[in-house]
């Protein structure tokens, strides 16, 4: 029986991630990978020039993404990841510097193999939301 791991239970996720601390970490190296690779200026240049806001609240999102307290509602109240993205230009090549750009930097954080995989999965399923939703 293919019991590998729980990632989809209760907060195993969070945990996993390292909790607040270490999603706040791999938001910040997420942004400054993204302001500082020319592969990944298109999404780079979408975002608002102060990207302090943008690293609060996917930070504050993936807590609560990831099974764990609900930050982002608490401060900037409900979301829909589709539609705060339908003003956007995202078509496949911006998914994929996105996911790009999210994969080389979990795959620097010091995470368990098993959990980079399985994260990297579930991230593409809110991606691609975003662009059916943005190229429609
Ligand atoms: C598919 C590729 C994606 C691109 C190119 C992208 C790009 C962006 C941009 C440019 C913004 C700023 C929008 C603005 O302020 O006008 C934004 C906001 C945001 N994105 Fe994404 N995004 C992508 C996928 C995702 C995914 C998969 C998630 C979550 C798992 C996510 C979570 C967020 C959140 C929480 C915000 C803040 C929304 C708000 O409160 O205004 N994004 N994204």
């Amino acid at each position: 029986m293919n019991s590998a791991h729980n990632y989809g239970n209760g907060d195993a996720s969070f945990q996993a991630a390292g909790g607040e601390t270490g999603i706040f970490t791999l938001v910040n190296a997420f942004f400054d990978r993204m302001g500082s690779d020319e592969r990944f200026a298109t999404i780079w240049h979408m975002h608002p020039d102060d990207k302090a806001v943008s690293r609060d609240k996917l930070a504050r999102f993936l807590c609560g993404w990831l099974g764990g307290p609900r930050l982002y509602n608490e401060k900037y109240g409900a979301i829909g990841i589709p539609r705060v993205h339908a003003h956007l230009p995202i078509a496949t090549a911006e998914r994929d510097q996105w996911l790009t750009c999210m994969s080389e930097t979990v795959d620097e954080q010091p995470f368990a193999p098993e959990f980079k995989t399985y994260l990297m999965e579930q991230l593409f399923v809110p991606a691609e939301a975003v662009r059916r939703r943005c190229s429609s």
